[in-house]
Order: C-alpha cells, then sequence, then structure tokens
C-alpha cells in the first residue's frame, strides 16, 4: 500500500488554537482525510471503516508549524557572533548570497534548508531568497521535491554597490514571469513574492515598481521594517520626504494585506496604526534580534494594534529552521501563555497569511498539514505543551504531513496502516 493512501482516517490525540489564549483539546478523536484535505473531524470515530487506519495515539497531532520569515541562502552564514545588523549583513550575508549565482551550490543549500525545517515541524515556509532568478527556479524545484508548503520571494536591490548584488529590478521581473506561470498558487502549496530587501538597498523607483508587479500579479510583498535603530536612521538620511520608516513603504505602495514586514522592533505608534490601516502582517523573529542585538520588540503594541503577526526564525541571524526555538525566544521577549506562542507559530501565522481559512487548524475543510507529536497521553494538555516548547523541542517530532502525506518521519513511527 501506498503510504499513506488517498482517503484514511488518522487516529490521535489533537491540539489546536482556533483563537489566541483557548487551547482546544480532542482526545481519542479522529480525523478523515482525503485528497489532501480534512473532511471529517470527530470525537466518535466509526468502530468499523473500509478506510484504513493511520493510528499514532497514544502520541498527539498538531497544525503544522508556518515560519514566516527565513533566509534560506543564510545557511551556511549561521552564528556568526559579533557584529550589528549593518556591518553582518556586508561582512557575511552578501558575500554567502553572492555564491547563489551558482544554481548547483543553490540545490544543495536549498536541499539542505527545506529537510532541516520539515524535521523540526515546520510545514509552512515563507523564503527571502537571492536576486537570482535561476536559484529561486532552483528553490522551487527542491520544495516540491521536499514536499514543503512554502511562499519564496526574489530578492530585489538595486542600490547596494558594494554588495555586489545590485541588479536591475525591471529585468529581474522579466525574467521571473515564467516562473510566476508555473509555481505561482499551485495546489495552494507554492507561493511567489517579491522581497524588496529593504529601504535601504532599493531606490524609490524599485520599491514602487515591485508593489505595480505583485498587484498585477498577486505576489505577496515582502521586505524588513525597522530592525535596528542605526537601520532607522539611515533609511531616514535616504528619504528624507518621510516622517517615519514606514510611511516610506507606504508612500510607494508596499503596504497592503498580503504584506510581511519583518521585525518591527522600533516602531511609533503612528507607524503600527498605518500597518493596521493598511492590512500588512508583521513577522516577530525574536531569537535574530537577541542575536544581532537588535532590541527587545515590544509584542504587546502589535496586540494592542490587532496587526496579524506571525514569527520567523530568521535564519541565518537566527540558528536554526526551528519555531520551537523561536517561541521560546518569543517567551523570553514576553511572558506569556504557551497556547499563546503555540496560537502565533500556528493559526496566527495563518492569518497573518490571509490564509486563516485553510491552513493552521485541524478543521473540515483545512489542508492536512500536521506534525505528530510525542507525548504522554495522562498529561495535562497545557504541560505537554510547556514541555515541547521549553524541553523538547523538535527531539518530540515523530512525523511531519503535509497534504496529508508523509513527508518527514523517525524510523519509529512510521507505523502500519490497519485496513
Ligand atoms: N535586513 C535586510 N536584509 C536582512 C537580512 O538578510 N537579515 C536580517 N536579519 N535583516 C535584514
Ligand atoms: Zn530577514
Amino acid at each position: 500500500m501506498i503510504f499513506p493512501p488517498e482517503r484514511y482516517w488518522l487516529r490521535a490525540n489533537f491540539l489546536d488554537t482556533p483563537k489566541r489564549g483557548q487551547l482546544r483539546v480532542l482526545r481519542d478523536g479522529a480525523l478523515r482525510i482525503e485528497s489532501g484535505r480534512i473532511v471529517v473531524r470527530t470525537s466518535t470515530p466509526p468502530e468499523r471503516t473500509d478506510l484504513p487506519v493511520l493510528d499514532v495515539r497514544p502520541s498527539w497531532v498538531i497544525p503544522g508549524l508556518m515560519d514566516l520569515h527565513t533566509h534560506p541562502p543564510q545557511t551556511r552564514v549561521r552564528g556568526r557572533a559579533g557584529l550589528t545588523l549593518l556591518a553582518w549583513l556586508k561582512t557575511y550575508v552578501f558575500p554567502e548570497e553572492r555564491r547563489f549565482e551558482d544554481p548547483a551550490y543553490a540545490r544543495d543549500r536549498y536541499r539542505e534548508v527545506f529537510q532541516e525545517a520539515l524535521q523540526a515541524g515546520t510545514t509552512f515556509l515563507v523564503g527571502f531568497m537571492t536576486v537570482h532568478v535561476e536559484a529561486l527556479g532552483v528553490a522551487l524545484e527542491e520544495a516540491e521535491a521536499s514536499g514543503l508548503r512554502v511562499m519564496l520571494g526574489l530578492t530585489l536591490m538595486d542600490r547596494a554597490p558594494e554588495s555586489g548584488l545590485e541588479r536591475d529590478p525591471r529585468a529581474q521581473l522579466r525574467e521571473m514571469e515564467p516562473l510566476i506561470s508555473r509555481w505561482h498558487g499551485r495546489e495552494e502549496r507554492f507561493f511567489l513574492s517579491l522581497s524588496p530587501r529593504f529601504a535601504l538597498a532599493c531606490t524609490e523607483a524599485c520599491m514602487r515598481e515591485a508593489a505595480a508587479f505583485a498587484q498585477a500579479h498577486d505576489l505577496w510583498i515582502q521586505t524588513h521594517l525597522s530592525e535596528s535603530l542605526p537601520e532607522v536612521r539611515e533609511a531616514l538620511r535616504l528619504y528624507p520626504w518621510a516622517s517615519s520608516y514606514t510611511e516610506i513603504y507606504d508612500r510607494v505602495g508596499l503596504l497592503g494585506p498580503r504584506t510581511l514586514l519583518a521585525h518591527g522592533v522600533h516602531l511609533q505608534h503612528e507607524e503600527l496604526r498605518r500597518i493596521r490601516e493598511k492590512g500588512a502582517a508583521v513577522v516577530h523573529c525574536p531569537t535574530a534580534n537577541y542575536f544581532l542585538h537588535s532590541g527587545v520588540m515590544p509584542r504587546e503594541a502589535l496586540l494592542a494594534h490587532e496587526i496579524p503577526f506571525g514569527l520567523g526564525s530568521d535564519v541565518g541571524a537566527g540558528m536554526r529552521y526551528s519555531l520551537w526555538e523561536v517561541m521560546r525566544d518569543a517567551y523570553f521577549v514576553r511572558r506569556e501563555a504557551p497556547e499563546n506562542l503555540f496560537y502565533d507559530a500556528t493559526a496566527g501565522g495563518a492569518r497573518a497569511l490571509g490564509m486563516e481559512d485553510r491552513l493552521g487548524l485541524l478543521d473540515v475543510g483545512y489542508h492536512a498539514d500536521f506534525v505528530v507529536m510525542r507525548a504522554n497521553r495522562e498529561e495535562d494538555p497545557e504541560e505537554i505543551l510547556r514541555n515541547w516548547i521549553f524541553v523538547e523541542r523538535e527531539r518530540a517530532v515523530e512525523a511531519v504531513y503535509v497534504q496529508g502525506r508523509c513527508v518527514a518521519s523517525c524510523d519509529a513511527c512510521c507505523r502500519p496502516l490497519t485496513a
């Protein structure tokens, strides 16, 4: 039998968070999965069934984790401590990203990244790629082979002469068009974005071009906003007409409901208000903020303004493609109940992407993207969650499924289906 088949029952203990602060528990329940979607959720599974049954009890099943900000080309520059953002980019990141001119090098790196992410229980990964269109195509192929669900962004930089990464955005966008036709929106598993790197590396014309092109092709926008204070000062020096960093992006048309703004550590009240009004989302990357000593993000400001936000590992400023570590570090930033962190890593991330009707929960109509987690069935679910976040992390991951298909597992858990 092909593992798993098109249609099956999944028996497990289930844990998800329909709302921030609300942990939903279904013990000894079942999901019926058909063609990659959940079609039934029940606490009283049928005693007899013709369908195969994947019984993972006493393990638990959670929605796949959504890592909303990563740099897959930066895997090899992890842990380069000692510098802050701007010097770190120049010294370590730009030279490494230049190597992605070579598609073979890109393929090896991206293959490693996608495997690492899956093994940590990430089922949706948003990646800030490089300026190289060919390497972006390679990344999409590798994502397809890995089984991961992805949103990958072409980086735009037309004002960074010393980086060796400066490109003409019009030529890049033209070259990108075949990739959009082939991949964007396919199976709701592959999405493309444009990633004007940040205001320091882009001219106004480049950012306007990106906004118009994204609008015309329904692409997402990813960029960095207000990560460190020297960055904010430099942005305002380059754009003297702007009263804030956020205003730069707003004036060129980059803020909208399909915009992901990484970091937002140093935002003023007026900027938060504007982000909320435009429907953009923020990606909170606590590990990276600590690593580069960029500041401590006031998460309560996002919550007070009801700005949708998700979590990002932000490798290579973050250390590992593991949202378990990011949830832990988000706790260090702000003391919160574990179910809040779990929400931010799952349903909250889906909301930030505008995909809350199909990702982030274990519910009817949702994609069957889930992680089988080892835990003692008898324990209190909050206790279990705390133990995963602070102690076990990805060590507790037994298997990972995307669209109902097993895409990563350890030897112990590939349990045979009983028919
Ligand atoms: N700002 C602009 N580019 C980058 C990057 O690659 N990483 C981080 N952390 N911040 C950035
Ligand atoms: Zn980043």
